[in-house]
């Protein structure tokens, strides 16, 4: 097997399938309304990769190296046959960990499916249990309750759950603790993210991101904090033990803390386009290569030399440069997933 390496050394270790740029919902931070309103022109079907191409390019990838796979939106189960897909991917050899990222608002449908199917975990977003802002925020799509359920309908199934909640200040951050507090009595992992300057939409600002400090002082206020160790090198959160031993919460600092120097993730979007950086401006086509070409020789290539002039480290730039310098177009987070 091949160990390829980017420019700052890093190995392509997880891969991040968007299998649908559409959504249920409109989060302010991720697809605004006033943006992705009824006329928002969506990808069509025929420019979205079938099951058999994602899996021939999943398998290219595991000869690349990669072990980890997440299925992302997107929300994710709105495609359709969905658990096929992740039947697919499991079946392929070297695929060691298969995870989904969804809303959860249709996962009391389909958990138990998915789980049959292969998925070991999801990861499921919920910014707050006060159904009022959880409305604001979701664009007036989505009730607590919903996804909650759909929460319980996971752990029924036996996949593993971490809940992920974007916090924005004025928006959210009056519900860290009680989030923090539910979810630890409920004992699931709750990873507070920092809001990101993703995409072109949102109209994100300095001032709206609540520091990880804050957040982490905020919760050990309500019960003790110790850092842990990272699950693997690279692991996108940092992670916080109760002193208690009753569970364990994680933040991800991609504004105050980055953590690019170990990023071994390479995103594909639902178009078949690749991006080795959440901020990307663009990505490179493998549709056309894919449909182009009979066998993989060509497009192993392509995958190897893109990953080996790879040198992304978006947001330690963020930091090391002033706002203004900031990139001028990204492309959308529901085009690549989170
Ligand atoms: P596990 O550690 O395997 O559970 O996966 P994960 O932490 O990558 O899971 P998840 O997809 O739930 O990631 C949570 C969120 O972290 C995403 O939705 C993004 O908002 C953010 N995130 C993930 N990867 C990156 C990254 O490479 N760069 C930045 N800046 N943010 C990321
Ligand atoms: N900042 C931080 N996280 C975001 N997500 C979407 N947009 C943003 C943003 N601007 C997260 C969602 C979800 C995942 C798909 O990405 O909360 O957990
Ligand atoms: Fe949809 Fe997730 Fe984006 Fe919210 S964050 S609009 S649920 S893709
Ligand atoms: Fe990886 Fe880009 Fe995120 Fe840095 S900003 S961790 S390079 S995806």
């Amino acid at each position: 097997m091949t160990t390829l390496q980017d420019q700052l050394q890093r190995p392509l270790r997880d891969l991040r399938i968007s299998v649908t740029d559409r959504c249920n919902f409109r989060c302010s931070y991720c697809m605004p309304a006033e943006i992705f309103g009824p006329d928002y022109a969506f990808l069509p079907s025929d420019k979205i990769l079938n099951f058999d191409e994602i899996e021939r390019l999943v398998k290219v990838f595991v000869s690349l190296g990669v072990k980890k796979v997440r299925i992302t939106g997107g929300e994710p189960l709105l495609r359709h046959n969905l658990p096929e897909l992740i039947e697919r991917i499991h079946r392929i050899v070297g695929v060691e960990d298969i995870a989904l990222t969804t809303n959860g608002t249709l996962l009391k449908k389909f958990a138990l499916k998915l789980a049959k199917a292969g998925l070991s975990r999801v990861s499921v977003s919920l910014d707050s249990l006060n159904d009022e802002r959880f409305f604001e925020m979701n664009g007036h799509r989505g009730k607590v309750l919903t996804v909650l359920e759909g929460i319980e309908k996971a752990v029924e199934a036996g996949l593993q759950v971490k809940i992920n909640m974007v916090v924005q200040k004025g928006k959210n951050d009056q519900d860290i603790v009680s989030m923090a507090q539910f979810f630890k009595e409920k004992q699931h992992i709750l990873r507070f993210i920092e809001y990101m300057d993703v995409g072109n939409s949102n109209g994100w600002r300095l001032n709206d991101v609540v520091p990880k400090q804050e957040i982490i002082e905020s919760v050990h206020q309500l019960s003790p904090l110790q850092q842990i160790v990272p699950n693997y090198k690279g692991e996108v959160a940092t992670r916080y033990q109760y002193q208690d031993d009753q569970g364990e919460i994680g933040v991800i600092s991609s504004v105050t803390d980055s953590f690019c120097s170990t990023c071994s993730r390479v995103r594909l979007s639902a178009e078949g386009k690749l991006y080795t950086c959440l901020f990307a401006t663009d990505g490179i086509d493998l549709r056309e290569l894919l449909r182009a070409e009979k066998d993989d020789t060509a497009i192993i290539q392509r995958i190897s030399d893109i990953w080996e002039s790879r040198n992304d480290r978006y947001s330690d730039e963020r930091n090391e440069q002033t706002m203004t310098k900031r990139k001028k177009f990204k492309i959308e987070m529901s085009h690549i997933g989170g």
